[in-house]
């Protein structure tokens, strides 16, 4: 009985060695990097990798090194090298008289997210425009316990041949994108698909997203100008023209914020009025704040800004003077809103 435990066991472990599988699954993803789809379930923690070192060598004797380390036991132009729990690498080519031929960088692809930021409900990646020129600017936030670095970035539109170029901040925390092709007064019938690789040591994420400029636009703050006891309610200078063909709407907080050299308009509560009007009646003592929107789509509300009545000395005695009898008042006026 024992004896046939150990001969199983023998038979076993031979079988483990010559049985690690062939890579199904992989990929170019620019000159000289190869990346492989990992597949646990599939091929366990060890798969085997084909590589050329090139066609114009084809039946010659070719020598392999790994980071250019120690000669690797393969010959000839196609070999298997083993990728062994997500340690790719560059695997470099020479011929017999050690000269430099050619090199393959192995990366592996898992389905993770963690060199950045997110959660699938909130998203990874976030892209904000404030006008519609065809620019815009994706954000993200890198995890700080893993070296991450942006490895490709592809962009297209989904049906017509869009010209879009990119590039990536000196942060390395956003890219600025440019649609060439994008026509501001014709209705946006496509999508931008958006991937960005992103590598850590030789592990590779791919985040997608598929959006439009009308998803994304996010106009600039308000100008908000005081004429006599009217505000008028600006557009914001980086905003498309003309206005009419891109009407902005905005809303409108009133609220009291007398200590606080700041206001935080979008932590006090009150009741929001809506408006397409560049008009608002100033209230004594009150603060404005005003946001916009892009008055056609549903796209995010612009940052707040506000008008805070200068209080001169008189006034703010007035006011003291005044806060017992008026302050009902005021607060009358803030629900009207
Ligand atoms: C070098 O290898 C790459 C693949 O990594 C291949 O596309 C390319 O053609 C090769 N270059 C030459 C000169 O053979
Ligand atoms: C978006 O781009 C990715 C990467 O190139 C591609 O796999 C995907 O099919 C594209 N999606 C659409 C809807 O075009
Ligand atoms: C894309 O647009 C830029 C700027 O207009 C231009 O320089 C470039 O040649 C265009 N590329 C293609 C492929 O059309
Ligand atoms: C759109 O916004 C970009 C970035 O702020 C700016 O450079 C460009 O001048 C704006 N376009 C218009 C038409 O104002």
């Amino acid at each position: 009985m024992n004896f046939l435990v150990i001969g199983v066991l023998v038979v076993l472990q031979d079988a483990a060695v010559g049985s690690i599988k062939v890579v199904e699954s992989y990929w170019t993803l620019k000159a000289n990097e190869l990346v492989v789809d990992e597949d646990m379930s599939k091929y366990g923690s060890k798969v085997l990798v084909p590589l050329v070192c090139g066609e114009a060598f084809e039946g010659q004797n070719i020598i392999w090194k790994r980071e250019n380390k120690e000669e690797l036991p393969l010959h000839g132009n196609r070999v298997f090298v083993i990728l062994e729990e997500r340690q790719g690498g560059t695997y470099t080519c020479y011929n017999t008289e050690g000269n430099y031929l050619n090199h393959t960088l192995v990366l592996v692809h898992w389905r993770y997210k963690k060199i950045i930021k997110g959660t699938p409900q909130k998203g990874y990646i976030h892209c904000s425009t404030n006008n519609y020129s065809g620019f815009f600017q994706c954000f993200w936030t890198w995890d700080e316990t893993r070296a991450g670095k942006v490895e490709f970035v592809q962009i297209t539109r989904s049906h017509t041949v869009g010209n879009i170029s990119c590039r990536l901040e000196p942060s390395e925390s956003s890219i600025t994108c440019q649609d060439h092709a994008y026509c501001p007064y014709a209705e946006e019938m496509d999508h931008i698909n958006l991937t960005i690789y992103f590598r850590s040591n030789y592990i590779i994420e791919t985040y997608n997203l598929q959006f439009q400029i009308s998803d994304i636009v996010k106009p600039d703050m308000v100008h908000i100008k005081k004429k006599n006891n009217i505000l008028e309610l600006q557009y914001p200078e980086s905003w498309s023209t003309p206005f009419s063909y891109f009407p902005l709407r905005f809303q409108v907080k009133e609220i009291r914020c007398r200590r606080k050299r700041n206001c935080d308009c979008s932590k006090r509560r009150s009741k929001v009025g809506l408006t397409q009007k560049q008009q608002w009646p100033l209230k004594y003592g009150v603060t404005v704040c005003v946001r916009a929107q892009d008055g056609l789509t549903n796209s995010p509300w612009g940052e707040w800004n506000w008008y805070k009545p200068q209080m001169t000395a008189q006034d703010t005695q007035g006011y003291c003077h005044r806060s017992g009898c008026n302050m009902k008042k005021w607060m009358g006026h803030a629900k009207e809103l």
